[in-house]
């Protein structure tokens, strides 16, 4: 049976590299009979955690603001895969990935021990550089503390403009694994 998968897209470029590594692994995940759902959280309308310890009185609508993480917190809920992606931004990832996880935190507050959901997770990366360290330790803390199961990265340096992916192996890697969900 297919998984159902959030993609959590966060780069401000509609059709920059790290967009084009979410549409093969999306294209790949498609194929395979998964469910995807994509957010470009560029376009959305997300506020910062404002840090109040308010939220998970409602599971359906966790966090006090009631921005458009509204949407996004159905999803969640019921995703087996949630897909991060992002270009390298100072060494680490996008403000606006980061801004949209920190608003998981609502949901994880609907528990008694700030336990998260568990899920599957994944990380497609794009950089003119190659220094993914910082965002990979983030990442892997995920599984160490969050419990949740990476089930791979794609991370494709020597990008920066516009189409410049074009023809890396990259893109082959991101189809294929989203072609194994
Ligand atoms: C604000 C900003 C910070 C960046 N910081 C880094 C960095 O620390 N290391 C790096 O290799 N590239 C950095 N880059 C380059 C981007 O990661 C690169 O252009 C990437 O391909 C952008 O992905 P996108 O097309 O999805 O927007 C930065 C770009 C911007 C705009």
């Amino acid at each position: 049976m297919g998984k159902k998968i959030l993609i959590l897209n966060g780069s401000p470029r509609r059709k920059g590299n790290t967009s084009a590594l979410v549409s093969e692994f999306a294209r790949g995940a498609t194929e395979s009979g998964n469910e995807v759902r994509e957010f470009f959280l560029q376009s959305m309308n997300i506020h910062g955690c404002l840090g109040c310890y308010g939220g998970g009185k409602d599971i359906n609508s966790p966090c006090v603001q009631k921005d458009d993480m509204q949407k996004i917190y159905p999803v969640y809920r019921e995703a087996d895969i949630v897909v991060l992606a992002t270009p390298l931004y100072y060494w680490t990832i996008s403000g606006q990935l980061k801004t949209c996880f920190d608003r998981l935190f609502a949901v994880a507050e609907c528990n008694e021990d700030y336990r998260n959901p568990q899920k599957e997770t994944v990380l497609l990366m794009a950089a003119e550089g190659h220094e993914f360290e910082e965002s990979s330790y983030w990442y892997d803390r995920l599984e160490q503390h969050l419990g949740w199961k990476s089930l791979g990265k794609v991370l494709c340096g020597e990008v920066a403009g516009i189409g410049d992916i074009k023809g890396r192996k990259e893109l082959v890697t991101a189809y294929e694994l989203g072609k194994s969900m």
